[in-house]
């Protein structure tokens, strides 16, 4: 069998010790040696199952998968570092040693469920349009809604770019002049959700993720995180893209 090659800038980051950009500088810095020389070009291929690398003398290896789910407080960026000094998810991992990335975004003022991987492949099914993971949010909208309101939103609105596919919407209770409301979609749109309020005259007022297919925040307290467990991570190991339908 023909070696696998990695770039070297690819070797660090898989090993879980930082970002691409970051292992790009630390090998810029000098700090990393392949078989005992100074490399200093992050595209240089390395043989991770032959070549020897160090980081600052001490030796890399690939780094175990790690999967997490992040029950994510509102006022908290899903970025790695924000310029105007907000918080964000990585002030609230910061007991974990490896490097993980969140899997697609949660808007500043959304609360809930987040999953964060070292695994890209994971991710990219997680997150692919494609493959149609449901996910699913509870809302509090800014009114009462009627019935008429949520058929809407189930058959699918029009948004700017595009009609929303069907989704899954259950009143939870009238509150006042709240509806509580649950919806799952199966798309991953830029602030989906609250413009799909604003397509029915409302807007959403409090908005937290539960779940994506069947991982479940369940009573995960506010700013805690937890491993997925084996049986989660195996439900999109093996999930296929649907296409077509809903
Ligand atoms: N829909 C939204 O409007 N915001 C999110 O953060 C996620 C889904």
């Amino acid at each position: 069998m023909p070696p696998v090659l990695k770039t070297l800038e690819r070797v660090l980051s898989k090993a879980g010790l930082g970002s691409r950009t970051e292992a790009r500088k630390w090998i810029g810095a000098g700090r990393v040696r392949v078989n005992g020389k100074k490399v200093q070009t992050p595209d240089h291929w390395v043989d991770p199952a032959r070549d020897k690398v160090t980081f600052d003398g001490n030796p890399v290896r690939q780094s175990e998968k790690i999967y997490l789910l992040l029950y994510k407080p509102k006022g908290y960026l899903t970025t790695y570092k924000d310029p105007e000094g907000r918080p964000t998810v990585y002030d609230l991992i910061r007991d974990l040693k490896a490097w993980v990335a969140p899997v697609g975004r949660l808007d500043l003022d959304t609360s809930g469920l987040l999953i964060l991987t070292n695994d890209n492949q994971f991710a990219e099914r997680l997150a692919n349009p494609d493959y149609k993971a449901p996910k699913t949010y509870q809302v509090k909208a800014s009114t009462r809604l009627s019935d008429e309101q949520l058929d809407r939103l189930r058959r699918g609105v029009p948004l700017s770019d595009g009609p929303t596919r069907p989704a899954l919407v259950a009143r939870l209770r009238d509150s006042g002049k709240y509806t509580h409301l649950e919806i799952t979609i199966t798309e991953g749109r830029n602030r989906q959700v609250r413009r799909m309020l604003e397509a029915v005259d409302s807007k959403a007022l409090k908005l937290v993720r539960t779940a994506i297919g069947p991982i479940r925040i369940g009573d995960l307290a506010i700013g805690k995180w937890r491993k997925l467990t084996a049986a989660e991570v195996a439900c999109f190991a093996a999930h296929k893209p649907r296409r077509g339908g809903s």
